[in-house]
């Protein structure tokens, strides 16, 4: 697969449509052109599974395509799809045991390795820029993110947040099969997860105990780690906790993130790599608080040049962190303020002066410790993304999401150039510019008390050529993958 069409934005569906199904379209609808598939996928049913009874609708389902913004709806015959064979052309491809070892893979054998192989079919055929998919089927959107990176396809994943009845049920095909008196059970599903807290002791236990007390047949209940889909304990931050039940004959699945603290993202890289105009742009889009780590190391340098210390004197610098009081307030539209003891310093901890002595004022071990204390006191409730050279070593190391930022020398001597000449600062030549870097790399890497390094669980991110939005979508993407919209909605704009 290597063309795409133009902004081509896909909807695959089994029909029966729905708000849920609605939802995900509108979603799809203001990002470009929508097809909407509609195959009810006989390989991802099992021999005892509802593929007879599943309900089919076309012409509703191509009216209400049609009225949530769908430019075309497709539906396919078993034989375009499978030319080979029709409905018992087995699967082509196979998901890794580990991502179908538990919640739904574990009770449905061959289910997901028949989802993966229809999908990559669609998508074969359609090219979509963008892949449109629900949390609902939080299992699946994993499955198929894997398939994407598997089968390395120029396409980008999207999920949406389930979408839900009044009463908290979450809407899909199959709620019309439940009688009255079961849909008003159903509600209860939901309830259940919903009352689970994220610091609950057995919170497995809970939710098992109030499913069967609600009249289910519990299926399964399981804790894992939302991207992984290994089962996980409470040191796992932002879990997914997820319920299979039976409600009359009708299965019905749902989930619920448990939080013990809301995200927190470590973007760690050495200097000149982009990194605070890409965090600060990545905060903003997230609804994330931006932690420049950096300008706190910058305040500390500048207040020991104002002190008139010697920024290598450790022991002179150490008493000056007793009178120091730093504050960042995020101003509306990104910007960040950074105030030493009251005064405004934004624009002062960003001279050549400091930038000069900033890796040796950090390198002292007082300053790091008394620094990281504060760090980590900010970030304890989460809700941030902090920048710097040890946030997913020594700061955050529980953090969701880690980055290691960074450029060739070349590149970021270059992009070092072109942010002095723009602010108006006198520009050095290139081979020395080169070479400060090359020394501040090797500073920071080297010195005893947290040098910069990369987390064994980072992702390597190299920025050369690279367009700062492309930087910024591709952060975002890593972010989705580990934190869902249910668990951190996407603020409006
Ligand atoms: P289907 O169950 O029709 O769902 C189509 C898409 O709509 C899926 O991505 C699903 O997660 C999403 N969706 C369903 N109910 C939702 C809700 N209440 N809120 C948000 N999104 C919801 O999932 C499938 O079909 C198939 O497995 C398919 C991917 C099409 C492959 O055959």
């Amino acid at each position: 697969m290597t063309t795409q069409q133009g902004d081509l934005q896909f909807v695959p569906t089994m029909g029966a449509l729905h708000a849920g199904h609605g939802t995900v379209i509108r979603a799809a609808s203001a990002m470009g052109p929508v097809l909407v598939s509609v195959f009810v996928n006989p390989l991802q049913f099992g021999p005892d599974e509802d593929l007879a009874r599943y309900p089919r609708r076309l012409e509703s389902d191509l009216a209400l395509a049609e009225q949530w913004g769908a430019a075309a709806l497709w539906a396919p015959s078993a034989e375009q799809i499978y030319p080979q064979g029709g409905e018992r052309h087995p699967p082509t491809i196979q998901v890794p045991p580990g991502l179908q070892k538990h919640l739904c893979g574990a009770v449905r054998p061959g289910h997901f390795d028949g989802v993966v192989t229809v999908v990559a079919r669609l998508l074969d055929l359609v090219r979509p820029r963008q892949l449109w998919l629900g949390e609902k089927d939080w299992q699946q959107l994993v499955i198929l993110r894997w398939l994407v990176a598997h089968l390395a396809l120029p396409v980008i994943v999207q999920g949406v947040a389930t979408v839900r009845e009044a009463d908290g049920l979450a809407l899909s095909s199959r709620n019309q099969y439940l009688s009255p008196d079961q849909r008003r059970m159903a509600a209860a599903l939901p309830k259940a997860l919903q009352a689970i807290r994220g610091d609950a002791s057995d919170p497995l236990s809970a939710l098992r105990g109030s499913l069967s007390d609600a009249g289910f047949d519990v299926e399964y209940v399981q804790r894992v780690d939302p991207r992984t889909l290994q089962p996980c304990g409470h040191e796992t931050a932002i879990s997914l906790l997820a319920a299979a039940v039976r409600c009359g004959s009708t299965r019905l699945i749902d989930h619920a993130f448990l939080m013990t603290r809301q995200p927190l993202v470590a973007i760690d890289g050495p200097a000149g790599a982009g990194k605070s105009t890409v965090t600060r742009a990545f905060a903003e889009r997230l609804g994330l608080v931006y932690l420049d780590t950096g300008a706190m190391y910058r305040s500390v340098t500048w207040f020991v040049q104002q002190r008139g210390v010697d920024p290598s004197d450790g022991l002179a610098i150490e008493p000056l962190l007793n009178d120091l009081d730093i504050q960042l307030q995020s101003l509306p539209g990104g910007a960040q303020q950074v105030l030493v003891n009251g005064e405004d310093v934004s624009t002062a901890i960003r001279s050549p002066e400091v930038t000069a002595s900033v890796s040796a004022v950090a390198a002292h071990r007082s300053v790091r410790q008394a620094l990281t204390v504060q760090q980590k006191a900010m970030g304890s409730k989460g809700g941030l993304v902090a920048e710097g050279r040890d946030i997913g070593t020594a700061v955050f190391p529980d953090a969701d999401l880690k980055v290691f930022l960074t450029a060739t020398v070349a590149e970021r001597a270059r992009r070092r150039a072109l942010d002095l000449e723009q602010r108006g600062f006198a520009v050095p030549d290139r081979a020395d510019l080169e070479a400060q870097i090359a020394e501040r790399d090797r500073l920071d890497s080297s010195r005893e008390e947290a040098p910069l390094m990369q987390a064994d669980d980072a992702i390597e991110l190299v920025t050369d050529g690279m367009d700062i939005d492309v930087v910024i979508e591709a952060l975002v993407r890593l972010f989705r993958d580990r934190v869902a919209e249910e668990a951190w909605p996407t603020p409006q704009r």
